[in-house]
């Protein structure tokens, strides 16, 4: 893998995400144990924001330093501002061995990609977060007794956006049964599903979309994202009429059937009202939790630090992977 970008999980192959996901785990252990190699000393890193972010710069910026690299954030360039993407890519390319990307727009980081000559990595896009569904694979396969071709997952919620899109591909890809349970206008692209459901047949996987709340019986793993994601701010109103029935609460819970089913969900969350956005949902529509209940969030079932933790160890295992010859 070594030179290659990370854009999304439909460049990778099953057998590359599941060394992907096993050099997550090695990195995981050493660090445990109190060993830090530093494979990147000497590198340079770059993390170019257009969007807010906690644990996905921290996750760079950590897992970079523990490997020895330098790292720079950089949330204020010329980029397509006085200066083109191309421009950007060439120059960043002569400073840097890699480059991350948060923003908007899939093709400013496959540009970004096309010209800088080095590994450039998708830190969440509008279309996908393959980072995130590599943490959130790691995380089940640490959680969930069973191999991850047997495991039934069930995303709730906004299902036609970047982790409804990267969910369903890690899904499909690792031969897991992916359901999408959400109102039909949320539905992902059909393009997409048919992709999906075209390379089940290769993994044994399968891709079910319903708007029925039935779909959670038997689950193993229930997962969410906020109903309104960057970008999409002017939309509360018509998301919150649209999602509230399938906010995930105690009774989705326990109508799973499954008393070890698994609460996932890529943070931020809104499951209270202490955030500025939580208070003023409360003050304008009257809601104390949006996707999921505070119960929920809280309760045995929830993993979702040990999943914001398991960013570090795979985003570095995507770092050492594409930039050097651990893998190769
Ligand atoms: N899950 C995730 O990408 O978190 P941040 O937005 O904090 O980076
Ligand atoms: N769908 C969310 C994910 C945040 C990690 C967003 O794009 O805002």
């Amino acid at each position: 893998m070594k030179g290659r970008s990370f854009l999304t999980l439909l460049d990778y192959s099953p057998e590359e995400i599941r060394a992907l996901l096993n050099l997550a785990a090695r990195v995981k252990a050493e660090k445990k144990r109190g060993e830090f190699p530093e494979r990147l000393k000497h590198k340079n890193i770059v993390l170019l924001f257009e969007k807010t972010s906690t644990r996905t710069r921290c996750a760079f910026e950590t897992a970079g330093y523990d490997e020895g690299a330098r790292v720079t954030f950089l949330s204020n360039s010329q980029m397509g501002k006085k200066e083109s993407l191309e421009d950007t890519a060439k120059v960043l390319g002569r400073f840097y061995d890699g480059i991350e990307f948060r923003g908007f727009r899939q093709e400013t980081v496959e540009l970004l990609a096309k010209h800088a000559g080095v590994p450039v990595w998708n830190g969440l896009t509008d279309l996908y977060h393959p980072t995130q569904v590599l943490a959130d694979l790691l995380t089940i396969r640490e959680h969930v007794k069973k191999p991850l071709s047997d495991v039934r997952f069930v995303f709730v919620g906004d299902a036609r956006n970047n982790m409804g899109n990267s969910l369903m591909i890690g899904c499909a890809k690792m031969g897991m049964q992916f359901t999408a349970l959400a109102p039909k206008s949320l539905f992902p692209s059909e393009a997409l599903v048919e992709k999906m459901r075209a390379l089940c047949k290769e993994t044994g996987g399968s891709v079910t979309l319903t708007e029925d709340l039935d779909a959670v019986c038997g689950a193993d793993v229930l997962y969410t994202d906020v109903w309104v994601s960057m970008g999409e701010e002017s939309r509360y109103a018509e998301r919150i009429a649209l999602l509230t029935p399938y906010r995930v609460d105690r009774a989705m819970l326990e109508r799973t059937g499954n008393p070890d089913v698994k609460f996932l969900h890529c943070l931020p969350s809104f499951h209270d009202l202490c955030t500025e956005v939580g208070k003023s949902v409360f003050e304008t529509y009257g809601l104390r939790e949006m996707e999921v209940s505070d119960e929920v969030f809280r309760s045995p079932a929830s993993v979702v630090f040990d999943e914001a933790e398991n960013r570090l160890h795979t985003i570095k295992a995507v770092m050492l992977a594409t930039m050097t010859d651990i893998l190769d």
